[in-house]
């Protein structure tokens, strides 16, 4: 049976479970409660709530077996060339720790060690100067990832050096976070895998013009040469990157520079060894305990079986308020494509919408859409155990809601009046961390990461490229001279509008 078959089964599987409401579902099963979970280290994530049963669980693990997924992930693991389309290996695994003998990937863990002692010490040197403030420049796998850790970390670090974040190219960006700066106690860090995306490059510029100079620009860049040439940066204040590294996951290299900055080299090195402990996992455990293909199999199962649309990640912690920012580029550039590795176009429905935010905020925003709308949306609600604010009725409160929503959405609430009744049957993940800390956080990102890859791997597509971001730019650069007034434009709606813009 090829995979696509075996994946239109899957609707079969569906058609059968969902003739029994999720809360009976639940009710007939009461020990899926605790066997429909798993516990990583700090990470423990529980499907009960999923809208399946044992028997599709287990087709999907069936699902998974006839792709090989444990082969594929010791095939990503050892270096092989998997970003087919590119011809690389993809070794974001090897950043962070040892997981293979394979030469490509132990050559790899030797480089990215020895810009780790690099960044150690710029990390020192920096701190040994009046430098105050750090401004990271860059966007994307160059922005997402360090935002977010930084947002969810700095607390649990010394806060000597303050970093900020300039990504978009609306001038009023850049205006905003230097209105707060002072040149004379700030540096730069341009972050750009290529060193050729528009928005970095320019706001590279103005960081330079306003700091006076390259003195106090540092880069981090797979393209050392081109960052010397363009910036004037002298290449021991480059850092290195590697093509066998996505932009999308490139947190775990010199790219997490303003991490380090935030939290310390030591807890940036707790935040590695977190997700190389899920990598160890995720590589050495059975399909039908691991947590990422747990994961991953639930989203397809959502996708292709129950045929949902979008997915929500929903942090009850305000500080991974930016979790779903980041998810969105790692899911949907890696997994928003529809055709296979040979070209071909895929059967079945590859990556949903993902989208989120921080709970309780949301809930007084789009919730009851969620409860009551007519599209129903899986959820992963992200929880933290213990709190490191001192406000302990806050904390309970904030967990009385994640449970209350979950509950809600899995049983909703008959009602004789139409209006205030809710159908239940909204199907969601509770994932709880024991603390927030650069280890955790490290487990939850890798976790997230194999997830990704393994979806790809069911769904027969590549994880690695993203050419679909490639056509919006060179229009964008074929414009620049329209807007200028120096050419016409030569689609006549486009024309419209320049003139309008004019
Ligand atoms: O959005 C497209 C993209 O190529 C991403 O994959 C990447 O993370 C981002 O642009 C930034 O690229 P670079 O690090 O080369 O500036």
């Amino acid at each position: 049976m090829d995979a696509d078959t075996r994946l239109s089964h899957l609707r079969a599987q569906a058609g059968r479970v969902l003739r029994t409401p999720l809360p009976r579902l639940i009710a007939a099963d009461p020990a899926r409660a605790h066997d429909l979970a798993l516990r990583v280290g700090p990470v423990y994530a529980n499907f009960a709530r999923q809208y399946y049963d044992r028997e599709a669980l287990q087709a999907l693990f069936d699902a998974a077996e006839a792709v090989d997924a444990r082969g594929r992930l010791r095939a990503l693991f050892d270096g092989e060339r998997i970003n087919h389309t590119e011809d690389r290996s993809v070794l974001h695994t090897a950043l962070r720790g040892s997981h293979s003998d394979a030469p490509v990937a132990r050559d790899a863990h030797a480089q990215a060690l020895e810009a780790r002692g690099r960044m150690r010490a710029l990390v020192d040197t920096l701190a040994a100067t009046d430098v105050t403030d750090v401004v990271s420049v860059g966007i994307g796998g160059s922005d997402l990832g360090p935002r977010l850790a930084v947002d969810a970390l700095a607390a649990a670090g010394h806060d000597r050096v303050r970093v900020h974040f300039l990504s978009n190219v609306d001038g009023h960006a850049a205006q905003r976070v230097l209105a707060r700066l002072d040149p004379s106690r700030s540096a730069a860090l341009l972050i750009s895998k290529t060193f050729g995306t528009q928005e970095t490059l320019l706001n590279g510029a103005i960081l330079r013009d306003w700091l006076g100079g390259t003195e106090r620009l540092f880069a981090v860049s797979a393209n050392v040469e081109r960052a010397a040439t363009a910036f004037d940066i002298p290449p021991e204040r480059i850092l290195p990157m590697w093509d066998w590294v996505g932009g999308r996951y490139s947190l775990w290299s010199a790219v997490g520079l303003p991490i380090a900055l935030a939290i310390g080299m030591d807890g940036f090195e707790q935040m590695l060894a977190g997700a190389a402990d899920m990598d160890a996992h995720v590589l050495h455990t059975p399909i039908e305990r691991n947590l990422a293909a747990w994961h991953a199999l639930t989203a397809v199962w959502n996708r292709n079986a129950l045929g949902l649309t979008t997915h929500a990640v929903l942090a009850y912690d305000e500080r991974l308020k930016l979790l779903s920012n980041y998810l969105q580029q790692l899911v949907m550039e890696s997994l928003g494509k529809s055709v296979r590795a040979d070209g071909s176009p895929v059967a079945v429905d590859t990556v949903p919408v993902w989208w989120g935010g921080a709970g309780t905020d949301t809930q007084h925003s789009f919730f009851q859409a969620l409860h009551q709308g007519t599209s129903i949306v899986p959820a992963d609600f992200i929880g933290v155990v213990r709190s490191d604010a001192p406000f302990a009725d806050n904390h309970r409160a904030l967990h009385a809601n994640l449970l209350a929503q979950t509950e809600a959405f899995a049983n909703g609430q008959a009602s004789d009046d139409p209006h205030r009744a809710y159908a239940g049957g909204r199907p969601s993940t509770t994932i709880l961390l024991d603390a927030l800390t650069p280890h955790s956080f490290g487990a939850l990102l890798s976790m997230y990461e194999h997830s990704v890859y393994l979806q790809s791997v069911v769904w027969g597509i590549n994880a690695f490229d993203q050419f679909g971001v490639e056509l919006g730019k060179q229009v964008a650069n074929r414009l620049l001279p329209a807007l200028a007034g120096e050419a016409e434009a030569d689609d006549p709606v486009t024309r419209a509008l320049i003139q309008q813009l004019r």
